[in-house]
């Protein structure tokens, strides 16, 4: 099979892309604009996996690149991952979210039906339940997003739901993660943002390192039992782990499919700090300072959803989370050099 994996030099992307070519002998093609990433994860994607990684680089909204790529490689399915991904950065310029996001996915759904390719995996996210803190957040839960890239996130998977009604041979299954940490366990791919980290993880390892001063811990006054905010973390290689089996389960049918990641369990930041310094043995300077706006107290999955489909759950716990991101740091003190 040939996957087309956009965004694939991205933290998830790449871990995917690790996972296809190890397990299946997948070919992969890349298709990245790097307006988030490097060369540096093909690189080392290459070396790890001894395989060629096409690239392209172009933005998915340019059409007739698009076309191109298509046209160059009999692609049997898609795994698409590139789209911009700070909340933060979504309310300041909302209208370069949908244009980066939507008119992205729109652009490859367009492609897809003119060179008849119907597969396709969504990274969606759980941040369209918005703040839903009562309890573990199951796929009925109704959605509630609080911020333009959430919305931009909930209207491709609306778009994907009109795409198969009108197509009825599409099969897609969207995929709405929790929060995907860690590397790869060799140490040689993992999470590195362009500029300074927005998400907590990635932040750790950069203050672990040194090279960050000390952590913000945005709020310890939410109603959870330490007071910082809780989430789902997942392990990236479980993520990318489910996206090899959703490649599989494309196969039995058309429609649209939606399923959480997650693995169920809560993790506060406060005790996110503990397990990096108990399972790196490094001092993580904090400072607790006022919460973030638009954060919810906890955002946990009811991932039984999956189990119950595919017989498949998360087999990696936060310890291995914080030890693989913590050797993909070591390793890589400034990300991947470009
Ligand atoms: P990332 O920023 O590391 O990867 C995204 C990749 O897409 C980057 O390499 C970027 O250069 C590329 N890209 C963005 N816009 C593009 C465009 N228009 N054309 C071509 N390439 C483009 O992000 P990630 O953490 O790997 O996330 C991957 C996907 O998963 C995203 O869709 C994100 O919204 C979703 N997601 C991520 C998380 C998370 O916490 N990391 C959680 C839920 C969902
Ligand atoms: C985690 C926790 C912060 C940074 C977002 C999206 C979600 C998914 C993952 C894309 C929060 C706290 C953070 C810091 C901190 N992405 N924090 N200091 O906001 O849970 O989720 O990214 O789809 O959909 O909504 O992730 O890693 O930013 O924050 O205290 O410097 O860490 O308050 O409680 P978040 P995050």
């Amino acid at each position: 099979m040939t996957v087309l994996v956009t965004g694939g030099a991205g933290f998830i992307g790449s871990h995917v892309c690790a996972e296809l070519l190890a397990n299946g002998g997948d070919d992969v093609v890349v298709v990245d604009n790097f307006s988030n990433s490097s060369q540096g994860a093909l690189r080392a994607l290459r070396v790890l996996t001894g395989r060629d990684v096409v690239l392209h680089q172009l933005d998915l909204r340019d059409n007739t690149e698009l076309d191109r790529v298509f046209e160059q490689h009999e692609i049997d399915s898609v795994i698409h991952f590139a789209a911009k991904k700070s909340v933060r950065e979504s309310l300041q310029i909302p209208l370069d979210y949908f244009d980066n996001n939507i008119a992205g996915m729109t652009s490859l759904l367009l492609c897809m039906v003119r060179h008849g390719v119907r597969r396709l995996i969504f990274s969606s996210s759980c941040s369209i339940y918005g703040d839903q803190s009562q309890g573990p957040i199951g796929e009925d839960s109704p959605p509630c997003p609080t911020n333009p890239y959430a919305r931009s996130k909930l209207i491709c998977e609306q778009i994907l739901a009109d795409t198969c009604a009108r197509y009825d041979d599409f099969a897609v299954i969207s995929l709405r993660y929790f929060n995907p940490v860690g590397a790869h366990p060799s140490g040689t791919l993992g999470e590195s943002p362009l500029g300074i980290p927005s998400n907590v993880m990635p932040y750790i390892m950069q203050v672990a390192g040194g090279r960050l001063e000390r952590l913000q811990v945005f709020g310890a006054d939410y109603p959870t039992p330490d007071g910082s905010p809780v989430r789902d973390y997942i392990h990236v290689m479980d993520v990318a782990e489910a996206h090899c089996l959703a490649l599989h389960y494309l196969a039995d049918g058309p429609g649209l499919r939606v399923l959480n990641l997650g693995t169920g369990v809560g993790v506060s930041v406060l005790e996110l700090v503990r397990a990096v310094e108990d399972t790196c043995n490094v001092v993580v300077p904090y400072e607790v300072v006022a919460r973030r706006e638009g954060d919810a107290a906890s955002a946990v999955a009811d991932p039984s959803l999956i189990d119950k489909e595919w017989g498949w759950r998360t087999s990696r716990d936060i310890r291995a989370m914080c030890k693989d991101a913590w050797l993909f740091q070591q390793l890589h003190p400034r990300g991947y050099v470009v």
